[in-house]
């Protein structure tokens, strides 16, 4: 990574000044965003984060004066040309041509992992992750909920697979519960087998809001009852019909994900809880954490004063489960089946209470792990506006980087004119700009940085482009610390915008033909980190729109 070098150059320096050792300032030395007011430098110390008392004494005034000071002690070398200070900073601007020739030899040299192999990264230990994310209802629809769990829960997978974690992507379908009775007697009545094969998840919803409108019927409800008996009965030929129902839509949400480029190594589901639910009931009873109510059902006690004035209902009274048990059970058998260090649910927001009270029952229940557990769950607004799942929807792309923009877990309105808006800060000018640096490459062909001469690329406009280029580990470490998507979608959203810029003001064609090899160069080193970028994201880089 170009920036280590950098930041290891200036370390060294600041280390025989500062009397501390070099690995613990790195982190203090960031590279400068890109602003408006250019020939900013390219590094910055914070001083605040490397003075022993930046308690509340040490003001504003003061750190500035140190900032001062501690310039005055540095000196420029073969790497930093200009040592500067600003409020409570001191920055470093790098040799103009080293840094135009470090940074594009090693885009284009480390190609998809540039940035991932940061020395940022090499304190965090390797861990492997379940990231269970979509979980879509059978026979129910699949709202913007679903698609923005799929969306942001692909990107975490993506973002810790590519800084080499082991990954576990995990669907967890709503393939049980007394809806399923429901469904299948409305199956009996209005299904359709050739429908439920070819499009199947349609179909369901349609059977499902049909009986739905006479669920009240006595005779209806009877049936339902009946129907789910004999499926947690395990008779023959309901559970046959039911697995067909899961079955087909499998296969249906196959064909989605896969037009979102999307992927899930297991598909697990509530069904697969029934027993281990029932083993769940019985380890509660035995640590004496599981009571009958008067009405027959069981509940844990998660109240403090333990006067279960908040409780989790986990057994109906006929001792059949619930959503929370089979999530218990899932959560434990998880774990024992994939030894994991890392669990990450994510789901809607409207959800927080569930899983809330499933993390304080696995605590209950001696799973300490449940602990470190809960900070990892990413709910988010979940706007409950439902996807047409059969459109031809044009613009998969601005979903993507629409959905990204805010904080995943703000009161985030989603809106369907946004999305498929093609102006703008959109998925689709990631394309747009992508597609055209791509075909700058197909025109003048690929060049080799060693054999560029960086003295063309000192432009205001070519610097940016490499200033940011720069930064590109630090937003990366950013998003793996709080698995927010927003800090590499602004990232891509300027690097865009600087590139379109410097297309515009630093043309190849017509250049001399050693400037025009240069820019080409830089040109090329945007888009591999464009491309990178949007990967991550989920967003497939097309080379032509
Ligand atoms: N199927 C649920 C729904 O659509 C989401 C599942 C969330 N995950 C879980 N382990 N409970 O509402």
């Amino acid at each position: 990574m170009a920036s280590c070098a950098f930041r290891r150059s200036i370390a060294s320096q600041l280390s025989k000044v500062l009397d501390l050792p070099p690995e613990n300032l790195i982190k203090s030395i960031s590279a400068v965003p890109v602003s408006k007011k250019r020939h900013v430098a390219d590094f910055q110390l914070s001083v605040a984060s490397v003075t022993e008392d930046s308690s509340s004494e040490s003001l504003a005034q003061d750190l500035h004066l140190q900032a001062q000071k501690l310039a005055e002690r540095l000196k420029c070398d073969a790497v930093v040309s200009e040592i500067s200070t600003g409020p409570g900073t001191v920055n470093f601007t790098i040799n103009r041509e080293l840094l135009a020739k470090t940074v594009l030899q090693q885009v284009l040299k480390d190609g998809s992992e540039y940035g991932v192999k940061s020395e940022l990264f090499s304190t965090v230990p390797r861990q492997k992750a379940v990231i269970e994310f979509s979980s879509p209802n059978i026979a129910k629809k699949f709202h913007i909920g679903h698609l923005r769990s799929t969306i942001i829960g692909n990107f975490i997978a993506n973002l810790k697979a590519a800084l080499g974690h082991e990954v576990i992507r995990m669907n967890y379908l709503g393939d049980w519960g007394m809806q399923f009775g429901l469904l299948g007697v409305g199956f009996q009545c209005f299904g359709n087998k050739e429908k439920l094969k070819s499009s199947p998840l349609q179909h369901l919803f349609e059977v499902y809001v049909q009986i739905n409108k006479e669920a009240d019927d006595e005779n209806v409800k009877k049936l339902a009852k009946d129907f789910f008996r004999k499926l947690e009965e395990h008779d023959e030929q309901t559970l046959s019909l039911w697995k067909q129902f899961r079955d087909f839509s499998i296969e249906e949400y196959i064909r989605i994900y896969k037009r979102l480029g999307v992927h899930f190594d297991e598909y697990s589901g509530e069904s697969f809880y029934q027993e281990k639910s029932q083993e769940v009931l019985k380890m509660l009873e035995d640590k004496g954490l599981l009571q009958k109510t008067v009405k027959g059902t069981g509940v844990v006690d998660l109240s403090e004063k333990k006067d279960l004035s908040l409780f989790s209902t986990v057994m109906r009274s006929d001792g059949t489960s619930l959503y929370i048990t089979r999530d218990l059970a899932a959560a434990i058998d998880r774990m024992n089946k994939h030894s994991c260090d890392t669990m990450i649910y994510v789901t809607d927001k409207t959800q927080s209470n569930h899983f809330q009270h499933l993390f304080q029952i696995l605590k209950l229940m001696g799973y300490d792990w449940a602990e470190s557990n809960q900070r990892d769950r990413r709910p988010y607004r979940d706007s409950r506006e439902s996807w047409p799942c059969s459109t031809n929807n044009p613009s998969d792309v601005n979903l993507f980087s629409q959905d990204f923009r805010g904080l995943l877990s703000s009161d985030y309105q989603f809106s369907w004119d946004r999305a498929l808006q093609s102006r703008g800060d959109t998925g689709v000018f990631l394309q747009y700009t992508h597609a055209r640096l791509h075909s700058l490459e197909q025109i003048h062909g690929n060049k080799q940085p060693t054999d560029v001469n960086v003295a063309c690329l000192q432009e205001p406009d070519a610097i940016s482009v490499l200033q940011h280029l720069l930064r590109y580990d630090e937003v990366l470490y950013q998003s793996s610390q709080d698995l927010q998507p927003k800090h590499i979608v602004s990232y891509l959203l300027t690097l865009s915008r600087l590139a379109a810029v410097a297309h515009k003001t630093l043309p190849v064609k017509g250049s001399a033909p050693e400037v025009a090899q240069a820019r080409c160069c830089l040109f090329q080193a945007a888009r591999s980190v464009l491309a990178n970028g949007m990967k991550l994201l989920g967003i497939t880089p097309v080379t032509q729109m």
